[in-house]
């Protein structure tokens, strides 16, 4: 794909996954979650600062996840508002395309709903539609929450990664291969 192709696949706003049963009894209305654009900006900046307090990502880095046509940001909607969301990247690793997440965020108020996995679901078919085979992330080693979310969806530990998040904050290099 060339970068222009790219760059207008990143603007068309593109309802990825579409859900006609309401996630759970709380949330009375269906989801969806579709491709994330500059105008989410400011959303997904106060979802990434209510998970991440100071260790949340800038809003520069958040606008180039937006804009950029190397990455993929998806969002989690529900009549309006936005839920959660995920980024990451395609980084060529060994000449193939690989995926990276960088972050996934769920507000607190709407966790244990599934919409996690959703997202999840939807960036990996986001990627494999980019070619890409394989799914990268680190992940803090005592963020039991994302762990399991991880594992439960097939990611397998690769490394350990010792004060990857500062000193005595362990993470972890998880894989998943995208195509059996
Ligand atoms: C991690 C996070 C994204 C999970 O989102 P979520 O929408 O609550 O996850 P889901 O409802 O899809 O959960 C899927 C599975 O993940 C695991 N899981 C999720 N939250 C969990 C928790 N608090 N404790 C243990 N396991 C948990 C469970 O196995 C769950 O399946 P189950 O509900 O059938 O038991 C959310 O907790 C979050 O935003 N945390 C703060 C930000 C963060 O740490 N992000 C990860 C960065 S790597």
């Amino acid at each position: 794909m060339t970068f222009s192709e790219r760059t207008r696949a990143k603007r068309k706003i593109r309802l990825i996954s579409e859900l006609t049963e309401p996630v759970s009894e709380e949330i009375s209305l269906p989801i969806s979650i579709r491709e994330a654009t500059i105008s989410d900006l400011e959303e997904v900046y106060k979802i990434e600062l209510e998970c991440f307090a100071d260790d949340s990502f800038p809003k520069r880095l958040l606008e180039t996840f937006l804009t950029s046509p190397e990455c993929v940001t998806l969002i989690a909607v529900s009549d309006g508002e936005p839920l959660g969301f995920i980024a990451g990247s395609v980084e060529k690793l060994n000449e193939e395309p690989a995926g990276h997440i960088s972050t996934l965020n769920v507000k607190r108020g709407q966790r244990r709903k599934g919409i996690g996995r959703r997202l999840l679901d939807a960036f990996e078919v986001a990627l494999t539609e980019r070619g890409v085979r394989t799914c990268f992330l680190e992940v803090r080693a005592n963020n039991i929450a994302a762990r399991n979310l991880y594992l439960k969806q097939g990611y397998r530990p690769l490394q350990k990664l010792r004060n990857y998040y500062g000193i005595g904050a362990d993470g972890l290099r998880l894989k998943k291969n995208l195509v059996a």
